[in-house]
């Protein structure tokens, strides 16, 4: 008879079969930082997450640094917001001068900066606004300045999440024109209009004022046009990509991950944190074993790295597991 048991049998055989695994390396601790003076802001939906002045953001990345996590990635919150976003792309903006302080401090933490225009524009649109219309090729010069003006300040990569078209070419080509032809782009090429995103709005202060965003972002009905945008990113020069966000798609980063022979990263969203959180403070589940079997889960699609909000519970849970 075929036994599977045989190798349940202990710890030890478990351990020694086990197919994927989770390691802090695995890890991208998304930040927040916002304008002002001795600012901790707690973001309501999200437990345990914060908005950060610049001269508090050391206490948060002082335990990033410690658990050996190595990379960020950056949401600057300006205090100021207007139709085109000017914040996004002002070499003394709230996210510029950010990575240019954790680049000073902490030389060796990857630095990713989110490229697009929502959390600066007062419309709270990804993109320039006419008519309530969403505008795709007079937002790409914008994102192509907003990149450049990242790289400037330090950032080690770039990752556009606006879903405009064509944005990966025109980001690349501004790049290289302002000689910055060794940063990376990672792409959010598969990112879908998202009920998930709700407490990232709150958390970023970025939820449109008008309309909604299915315009650009994808519909979550569609693997096969997934497989396009990602197609199209690769060719137009993007580096690695984003499937957002993940444990509804863990088929999309699955498929994907068959097809192409890049770096796949997946954006646990904030309302996958959420959920979790509210569900462990209720004592209905237990958040350490949940937490990690949705890691694993990202690992087992096909996820070489994972974004996620959980990612210094993560670290503390693994060490916990070692010893
Ligand atoms: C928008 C952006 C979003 C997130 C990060 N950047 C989505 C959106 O508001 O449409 C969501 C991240 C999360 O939910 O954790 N560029
Ligand atoms: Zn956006």
């Amino acid at each position: 008879m075929r036994r599977f048991r045989r190798l349940r049998q202990t710890k030890e055989l478990r351990s020694f079969v086990r197919e994927n695994e989770v390691s802090v390396k695995d890890l991208i601790y998304p930040l927040f930082v916002v304008e002002g003076d001795n600012q901790k802001n707690p973001v309501d939906s999200m437990p345990g997450i914060y908005q950060y002045s610049l001269d508090r953001i050391d206490e948060e990345l002082d335990r990033v640094v410690e658990a050996k996590i190595p990379a960020v990635l950056l949401f600057g919150i300006p205090a100021h917001k207007d139709e085109k976003g000017s914040g996004a792309y002002a070499d003394d903006g709230i996210t510029q001068r950010c990575i240019r302080h954790i680049k000073e401090k902490y030389s060796s933490l990857i630095v990713i900066a989110d490229v697009c225009l929502c959390e600066y524009t007062s419309h709270g649109h990804c993109g320039l606004v006419c008519h309530d219309h969403i505008l795709n090729d007079e937002t790409l010069p914008l994102l192509a300045k907003m990149a450049v003006s990242m790289a400037k300040a330090g950032a080690d990569i770039v990752a556009p999440s606006d879903m405009m078209d064509g944005r990966v070419a025109a980001i690349r080509e501004a790049l290289d024109a302002a000689e910055f032809i060794n940063t990376p782009i990672l792409s959010y090429s598969a990112k879908f209009a998202s009920g998930y995103y709700g407490p990232f709005r709150d958390a970023a202060g970025s939820a449109p004022h008008f309309g909604d965003r299915k315009s650009y972002q994808m519909d979550p009905a569609n693997g096969r046009e997934a497989m396009r945008e990602i197609s199209d990113d690769l060719d137009e020069g993007a580096d690695m990509i984003i499937v957002k966000p993940a444990l509804a798609y863990l088929d999309i980063m699955s498929q994907a991950r068959e097809r192409f022979d890049v770096p796949f990263i997946t954006y646990n969203v904030s309302g996958e944190y959420s959920m979790v959180k509210a569900a462990a403070a209720n004592g209905w589940i237990d958040e350490k074993r949940i937490v990690l079997e949705n890691m694993i889960a990202m690992k087992r699609a096909g996820a070489d790295r994972i974004i996620t909000y959980h990612a210094l519970d993560v670290a503390k849970f693994l060490k916990e597991e070692e010893a």
